[in-house]
């Protein structure tokens, strides 16, 4: 359930929700069930009309997990266009792999094993999409890593902006003080780029647009 629409405008737009099909439907419980973080529905599908519209041919996802969203990103590419994915989970790697397979994505989509903290420094080639969805400590450094991986009107997606809705909060709990502060901070520096054309949006668990100007 958002932390950060009131709840009768959720179960609203929930109840408008056409149902997913049986795979995400699986991993949507799947994901519930072991506690794995994974985009919210409706910033999925927001995601999915971005890459419609934008038609990227080079896309790179910072935070594979299940490949949830991989999965979701990729149904939407155009033929020959591919997806990056960087996981650093053995386990999830694990998931993610089967899960794409059962897709019948495993052509398009390349899972990249490791740190994106070391990986993506040494990535050559530009992307046209990237999506943001790693730990929030190392937001700051993989933001920077983004921006030279980002081609011109290539368009960066950052999850979790709105952070449970604690960044706007009076009083936020101790166990999410640390990851608040981080996210507050990140807010700024995303928000302030001279090289991107920014806005936070309430969907999800608040997403992160920005282009590249
Ligand atoms: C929020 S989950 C990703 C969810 C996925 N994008 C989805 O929506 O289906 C974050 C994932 O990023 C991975 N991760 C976090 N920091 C990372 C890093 N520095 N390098 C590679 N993977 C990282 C975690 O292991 C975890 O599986």
């Amino acid at each position: 359930m958002s932390k950060i629409l009131y709840e009768r405008q959720q179960v609203y737009l929930s109840s408008l929700r056409n149902p997913p099909d049986s795979l995400l439907k699986e991993m949507e419980e799947f994901a519930l069930e072991k506690k794995i973080p994974i985009l919210d529905w409706n910033s999925a599908e927001f995601l999915e009309e971005l890459i419609l519209i934008h038609r990227p041919k080079r896309v790179l996802e910072i935070g594979t997990a299940i490949a949830y969203s991989s999965i979701r990103i990729a149904r939407h590419l155009r033929k020959k266009a591919v997806l990056d994915t960087i996981e650093k989970s053995k386990n999830n790697i694990t998931l993610a792999t089967e899960f794409i397979k059962r897709a019948k994505l495993s052509p398009s989509i390349k899972i990249l094993e490791g740190d994106a903290l070391e990986i993506m420094p040494v990535l050559g080639k530009k992307y046209d999409l990237i999506f943001l969805d790693a730990d929030k400590q190392d937001y700051e450094k993989l933001f920077y890593y983004s921006l030279m991986l980002l081609k011109k009107h290539g368009i960066l997606f950052v999850d979790n902006l709105l952070w449970h809705g604690y960044p706007a909060a009076r009083s936020v709990p101790a166990s999410f003080s640390k990851s608040t502060k981080i996210i507050r901070e990140f807010n700024k520096l995303f928000t302030n780029q001279t090289s991107l054309k920014t806005t936070i949006l309430p969907i999800g668990d608040g997403i992160g647009l920005g282009v590249k100007v």
